[in-house]
């Protein structure tokens, strides 16, 4: 098939995934995923370490097989067409995966080779991609002299190198700094243009906020809510919120009580850790109506924040936990770099 021919037909769908389950022993990796992912588009599969995201990238990059479900990328079925797919799509892993003994150079130029895109057109590609990832002042050093941000900048040209239509970025700032985050979220939001899909996963709400058209949030295999960033900020907590934590936990319910008609419904308190949060929108002045608040119900606070929403957040709001880890996956909750 001519890429003109794979462009028309990854127009139809970039994604499709209808039913989707995997199991690793007693782990309950997937199960039951349906998504569609539209093409020209940035969507973002969020969810905390051990939800599943890797699973599923892996599933849709014909690299692991589903235990039940079918799924098409490209319009191509990931098992009986698992050629084809390989031929659409692209794919950053989790952890960079770049030649540390070569220049950053050189390893673009290997890809170009392996594509078979022969030394000329893999020279032409490389020198584009480094001025394009900004590496062009690196291309000659050896990439294990990287700073992680620089890795990742190269991982992510390497799989540019064939021009894929569908890009599958696993976690691809996770554990970066944050100007290293910035420069990179650049370069991803540049990529979804004529039909050239981004598929992401990511921990941090700000990224797939920032990033995606779309977002699926997944918990332990299952997807619990898909939208608009708008959708999940309006239905979920994904918005700036102001948080109190009080002196006293004793006094969370009357905290809550005072504060209540400022945001009817949306007050969502903790007696466990003594804390209360309401959404951040009413402006500057509701800083201090909420202060004279307190001071009048004699309520003392050991902390006042305006806090950026969180992954924790939209878990909370959602399934009344935060953002837990299944035990299997290990180590702690969402934000943490792993
Ligand atoms: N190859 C494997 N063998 C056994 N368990 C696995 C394997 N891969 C993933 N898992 C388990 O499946 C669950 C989902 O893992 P994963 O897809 O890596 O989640 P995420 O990428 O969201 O952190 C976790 O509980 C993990 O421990
Ligand atoms: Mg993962």
């Amino acid at each position: 098939m001519n890429p003109e021919d794979i462009r028309e037909k990854c127009k139809e769908d970039s994604v499709r995934i209808e039913g989707i389950s995997k199991r690793f022993g007693k782990v309950q990796a997937l199960d039951g995923i349906n998504l569609v992912v539209e093409p020209n588009s940035v969507f973002a599969l969020l969810g905390p370490n051990g939800s599943g995201k890797t699973t599923l990238v892996r599933i849709l990059t014909t690299l692991l097989k589903a235990d039940s479900g079918t799924a098409q990328v490209g319009g191509f079925d990931v098992v009986g067409m698992a050629q084809k797919v390989r031929s659409v799509i692209g794919l950053a892993g989790q952890y960079p995966a770049v030649d540390d003994t070569l220049t950053g150079r050189e390893n673009l130029e290997i890809i170009g080779q392996l594509y078979h895109l022969g030394g000329k057109k893999s020279r032409a590609r490389a020198s584009e991609l480094l001025e394009q990832f900004d590496l062009v002042d690196a291309a000659s050093t050896r990439a294990k002299f990287y700073s992680g941000g620089m890795r990742r900048r190269l991982d992510l040209a390497a799989t540019l190198i064939a021009k894929p239509l569908i890009l599958f970025l696993d976690e691809p700032t996770t554990g970066l700094d944050p100007r290293s985050r910035l420069a990179l979220w650049e370069v991803i939001a540049s990529q979804a243009k004529d039909c050239n899909t981004v598929f992401l996963t990511t921990q941090y709400l700000e990224e797939a906020d920032r990033l995606a058209h779309k977002i699926a949030i997944i918990d332990e295999g299952k997807i619990i809510r898909e939208g608009t960033p708008g959708e999940l900020k309006k239905c979920c907590g994904g918005e700036s919120r102001i948080s109190l934590t009080l002196y006293d936990r004793v006094n969370t319910q009357a905290a809550a009580d005072a504060l209540n008609s400022l945001a009817p419904g949306k007050i969502l308190s903790s007696s466990e850790t003594g804390t209360v949060s309401l959404p951040a929108d009413g402006g500057s002045g509701l800083l201090s109506e909420v202060v004279r608040r307190m001071d009048s119900a004699g309520i003392v606070l050991a902390d006042l924040s305006l806090k950026q929403p969180t992954l924790d957040d939209v878990f909370l709001a959602i399934t009344g936990h935060t953002a837990e880890v299944s035990p299997a996956a290990g180590s702690k909750i969402a934000g943490e770099v792993r």
